[in-house]
């Protein structure tokens, strides 16, 4: 079961503090990106400088929300949750899209959710707000429960993210993203082999997170992946939801590490059947971590 929602007030003002701390989070990360972040330079130690600037970037926004609600939860992708007594926690990514932020890729996101229930349990828990960051557009994807789903541009009025119907999966362009283990990315294309015929393509952006917001914004017209965090979906899957669409696991399960899927509603159940099979004839999963040499 999922405990209750806070009520309305509460939640507009968690939308709020997401887009603050989330906003604040994505200038750390583009001012004080490492001159010699690129590619070439840093093949040695390139995930030790990245982590280094998520560590950065989740102590901030650990710290900024500490300040306003101490009584909160915290779990984040790096290091350092804790658990809370007022029924809230926040799940954090401070970088999703690491690899696309190591490439200089503008595709990238500061994650920043309020949820109630237990995040590590699937279906134990909601997001009710929060806010997802481009960094580099400055875009902000913004919702909470019964608020609706906005889209801030800068210098733009915010613009509401309605999703209606939905093409028919064969004009489908849908978005993925494949895992670190090598094992589960053998996996991931046995399952994009049998999906993609029956799509118009498939883009691979890079940050579940933006995957999730494209959605919700009609720029991609629904989403899979299997082994996702609760920090890479919580603050997008508000946005989905308030916009109109589905995120959802696989035969009416909730979004879980198995598998998440997010479509308009009219589109939902046609890629939740698709993935299914195809999930169901790439077999079983073999354990993680034993890549063969
Ligand atoms: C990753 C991104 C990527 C997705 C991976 C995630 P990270 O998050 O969202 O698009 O395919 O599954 O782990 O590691 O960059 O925060």
């Amino acid at each position: 079961m999922v405990p209750q929602l806070p009520e309305l007030h509460e939640r507009r003002e968690l939308e709020r503090i997401a887009v603050h701390v989330a906003r604040e989070a994505a200038r750390l990360v583009v001012d004080e990106r490492p001159a010699d972040l690129h590619v070439a330079s840093t093949k040695s130690s390139a995930t030790d400088i990245v982590t280094v600037m998520d560590q950065r970037a989740q102590d901030l926004i650990r710290e900024r929300l500490g300040s306003v609600r101490p009584q909160d939860g915290f779990l984040g992708e790096e290091e350092g949750g804790a658990a809370g007594g007022s029924g809230i926690t926040w799940v954090v990514d401070p970088i999703d899209g690491t690899v696309n932020y190591l490439y200089g890729i503008a595709a990238y996101a500061v994650s920043v959710a309020a949820v109630v229930g237990d995040p590590t349990v699937p279906g134990r828990w909601t997001p009710v707000a929060g806010a997802v960051v481009n960094p580099t557009s400055a875009e902000v994807f913004r919702a909470h429960v019964a608020g609706g789903a906005w889209l801030e541009v800068p210098g733009a009025a915010p613009r509401s993210l309605e999703l209606h119907g939905g093409p028919p999966l064969a004009r489908a362009l849908a978005g993925t993203g494949f895992g670190y283990d090598p094992v589960r990315r053998e996996w991931q294309a046995r399952v994009l082999l049998q999906v993609i015929p029956h799509l118009r393509d498939i883009r691979r952006i890079g940050s579940a997170a933006l995957d999730l917001c494209a959605v919700a914004a009609g720029t991609l017209d629904c989403y899979f992946e299997r082994g996702l965090n609760p920090w890479d979906l919580a603050a997008a899957w508000v946005v989905v939801t308030e916009a109109g669409g589905v995120v959802s696991g696989l035969a009416g399960g909730p979004p879980e590490s198995a598998m998440v899927l997010a479509a308009p509603r009219a589109l939902h159940p046609e890629l939740e059947a698709l993935v299914r099979s195809a999930a169901e004839a790439a077999g079983d999963e073999p354990p993680l971590g034993q890549a063969a040499e």
